[in-house]
Order: C-alpha cells, then sequence, then structure tokens
C-alpha cells in the first residue's frame, strides 16, 4: 500500500534534463511519489538533486534499465503508476565511437522497461501511463528549408539516432500490439543548468573559462532549435497529465542557430561577464575536423502541442541563455567535479588526439 495518490519512476532523473523534470514534479506533485531510477553513468551526477533530495516524496534508485531482473523487481517493490522514461545515452559524438552502449541501453533498456511495466499492470491500464522520451534527430537531417511534423518519416544518421529511434518505434509497437497506454515526444536541443560539458554550450562555457580552444565541427553552418531545459520539463508535465495515447507531440523552440553564431553570441557575452575585452574569447574559436554524418538543420513544428496541449515556450532564449552562463558562472565546483576524473580522457580521446 501507499500514501501517495500516484507512484511516478523517473528514469535517467540524475542527468540533465531528468534532474529538471525530477524538481519540478517533486515540488509541484508533494501527493505523488516521485522514484528516480538511474545508473549514475559519467552524465548521472546526484549533485544536480542536492535541494530536492530530502523531500518526503523524493526516492532514488541506482540501477541500470538494461538489467530486465532489476526493473522487474522494481515494479515488485512500488506500485507504479506511471513511468516517464529518460534514461539514456546521449551524446551523438560518443555513439560514434562506442555504439553498443547505445543499442543496450536506449534499445534494450527501453523494451525491458516495457516488459516490466506490462507484467506489473497485467493488462489493468486504468490510471496508467508510459511515457517515452526522444529526440527530433530521429527524422534525419533538414535542407535549408522546412520543419519536423510528427508525420515526418524517421531518417535517424547516427547510431544515436538510430537507437532512439528504434526504441520510439517499440513503445509505439506495444501500444498496437498490446493496448499499452503510451505516449512519445521527440524534443530539439536543450539548454540551460546542469548540462554535461561534452554537449557544445557548456563545452564552450567552460573552455572559456579555462582560456582553452573552442571546437567548431566543419565550417559551424550546422542548425540546432534550441529550447530551455524548463520548457522541455513544463512540456513534459504537460503530455503526462493531458497527452492523448498512442499519439506523439514534437517540442521545440523556434530558435533556430548556426553552431557558430551561437558560439559567437556565448563569447560576446562570457567577455562582459568575465570583464574581458571585447573580441578576446571569440580568438579561441578553432575549427575542426567534422562530425561523422553531421545532421545539417533541425528544426521542429510544435504545432499540435501548442494547439492541443497549450503548451509553448515561457523563455525567451536571450534570458535564458543569459540565467544558463550565470549559473555556470556561480556553479564552477559543480562544473569542476563533474569535468574531474573520466572526462580528462573523453577529452582527450575527442579532441586532442586528432
Ligand atoms: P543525459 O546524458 O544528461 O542523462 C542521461 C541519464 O540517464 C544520466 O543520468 C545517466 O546516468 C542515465 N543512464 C544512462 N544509461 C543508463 C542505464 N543503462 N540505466 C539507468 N540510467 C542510465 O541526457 P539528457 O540530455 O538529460 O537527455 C535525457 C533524455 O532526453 C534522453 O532520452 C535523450 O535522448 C532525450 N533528449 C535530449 C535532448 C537534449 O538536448 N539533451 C533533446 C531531446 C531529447
Ligand atoms: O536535437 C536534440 C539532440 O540534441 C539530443 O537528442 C541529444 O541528446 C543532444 O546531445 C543534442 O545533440 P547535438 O548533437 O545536436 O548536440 P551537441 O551539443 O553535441 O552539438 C550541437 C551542435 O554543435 C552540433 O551541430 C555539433 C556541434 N558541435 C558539438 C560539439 C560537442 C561542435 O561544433 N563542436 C563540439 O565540440
Amino acid at each position: 500500500m501507499s500514501n501517495f495518490e500516484k507512484n511516478i519512476l523517473i528514469t535517467g532523473g540524475a542527468g540533465f534534463i531528468g534532474s529538471h523534470l525530477v524538481r519540478l514534479f517533486v515540488n509541484k506533485y508533494p501527493n505523488y511519489r516521485i522514484i528516480n531510477l538511474d545508473k549514475l553513468t559519467y552524465a548521472g551526477n546526484l549533485a544536480n538533486l542536492r535541494d530536492i533530495e530530502n523531500a518526503p516524496n523524493y526516492t532514488f534508485v541506482k540501477a541500470d534499465i538494461v538489467d530486465a531482473e532489476a526493473m522487474d523487481k522494481l515494479f515488485e517493490t512500488y506500485p507504479i503508476d506511471g513511468v516517464i522514461h529518460l534514461a539514456a545515452e546521449s551524446h551523438v559524438d560518443r555513439s560514434i565511437s562506442n555504439p553498443m552502449e547505445f543499442i543496450f541501453t536506449n534499445i534494450v533498456g527501453t523494451v525491458n522497461l516495457l516488459n516490466a511495466a506490462r507484467k506489473s499492470w497485467n493488462g489493468n491500464f486504468e490510471g496508467k501511463r508510459f511515457q517515452h522520451i526522444s529526440t527530433d534527430e530521429v527524422y534525419g537531417s533538414l535542407g535549408e528549408t522546412g520543419m519536423f511534423t510528427e508525420e515526418t518519416p524517421y531518417d535517424p544518421r547516427s547510431p544515436y539516432s538510430a537507437s532512439k529511434a528504434s526504441s520510439d518505434h517499440i513503445v509505439l509497437a506495444y501500444y498496437h500490439t498490446y493496448g499499452m497506454p503510451v505516449v512519445v515526444s521527440n524534443c530539439s536541443n536543450n539548454y540551460g543548468s546542469f548540462h554535461f560539458p561534452e554537449k557544445l554550450i557548456p563545452l564552450c562555457i567552460n573552455n572559456i573559462r579555462h582560456n582553452k580552444p573552442l571546437p567548431i565541427y566543419g565550417k559551424g553552418e550546422n542548425i540546432r532549435d534550441w529550447l530551455y531545459v524548463v520548457d522541455h520539463a513544463r512540456a513534459l508535465d504537460l503530455i503526462f497529465h493531458k497527452g492523448r495515447l498512442g499519439e506523439k507531440y514534437n517540442i521545440g523552440g523556434n530558435n533556430e542557430w548556426t553552431n557558430i553564431d551561437l558560439v559567437k553570441k556565448l563569447c560576446e557575452i562570457m567577455d562582459r561577464k568575465l570583464d574581458r575585452t571585447p573580441g578576446t574569447s571569440a580568438q579561441l574559436i578553432t575549427y575542426v575536423k567534422d562530425r561523422a554524418g553531421h545532421d545539417l538543420r533541425y528544426a521542429i513544428d510544435a504545432t499540435k502541442i501548442r494547439e492541443e496541449l497549450g503548451w509553448e515556450p515561457s523563455i525567451k532564449f536571450d534570458e535564458g541563455f543569459e540565467l544558463t552562463i550565470d549559473w555556470y558562472l556561480e556553479n564552477q565546483k559543480w562544473l569542476e567535479d563533474v569535468t574531474s576524473g573520466s572526462y580528462q580522457k573523453y577529452y582527450e580521446k575527442q579532441y586532442v588526439a586528432r
């Protein structure tokens, strides 16, 4: 028996987006028990959740979603009503050098969770929900025009996006085959606090602080659509409570930047905040070998979630970007902690040895 109105399992809650979602749910829904399941890979960090770790409605479980038995046990231990599944290997560059981790976690791990939920719910899906968090990268690469809608055919081009596409298909197959109460969302690039510094924005903030080169792949002309992470978490909350089962929802910032323009803007702001002569940080920009199979452009058409659920981004990019940069400057200890240890080895292999 549980005294909580609902028991919600959030996977990957110690990562970047997951930690924002856990924080939102723990604070907004004191009647829900939030169970954060995370393997604590290099990308998962309990320091992302210090402010809520002692909340009475929060529980942390360290486990690997690839371990099917552990997933079954978890569903036997807690009367789980809802799953919000974010746990994944999430970095495209790592998927290029080591695809198997992505196959195991993103595909096998997702199937293990679906199977454990299905076994536990045993055909009684009343009040139950399995929400799968995915990416716009499953749609492939756009040319100069057009946007991804929910109907855009899948065309993943990296081991990461192919593993996410595969998991999306399996989740929706469980809806059609077994009637599982699933919903899927595909979001564009997030930015904000607690973003691991292997990704473009936090990597460049960290390197500017240390006067290290800012590695720009190719000509820096690739385009990404950036969304403040708190707005993604708000969208996931709405989808969890009001999204239609069996549906997909695209989430995006309507905020396209070429990588080079984005990094130049970051350099200007960092010069101002660090009291450096304008132009100092931009001198660190260094063009390096392009990412293999580098998708040119992503852009999300978020009409469906806006019209059906009333969601749109609440934070303008200029404001979110400043907030993000300020957070990194004020949280240098966090940055130092997550970049010590295995990060150094990754960085050498990815950038220095090229
Ligand atoms: P992240 O890499 O910051 O965090 C992933 C989390 O999953 C970490 O806490 C890690 O420890 C955990 N994890 C990894 N393997 C695990 C396993 N086998 N078992 C249990 N836990 C495991 O990722 P993120 O950027 O927060 O992305 C979260 C989700 O959102 C992913 O599914 C990703 O595909 C998706 N997504 C990310 C973005 C983005 O811009 N970052 C955009 C759209 C969708
Ligand atoms: O679109 C959503 C996706 O966004 C998520 O599904 C992924 O989990 C997330 O990692 C992110 O993928 P990207 O590959 O777009 O993000 P990343 O920050 O790695 O790169 C952003 C852009 O910057 C991309 O065009 C590659 C480029 N880049 C990246 C790095 C790390 C560089 O030019 N130099 C770099 O050092």
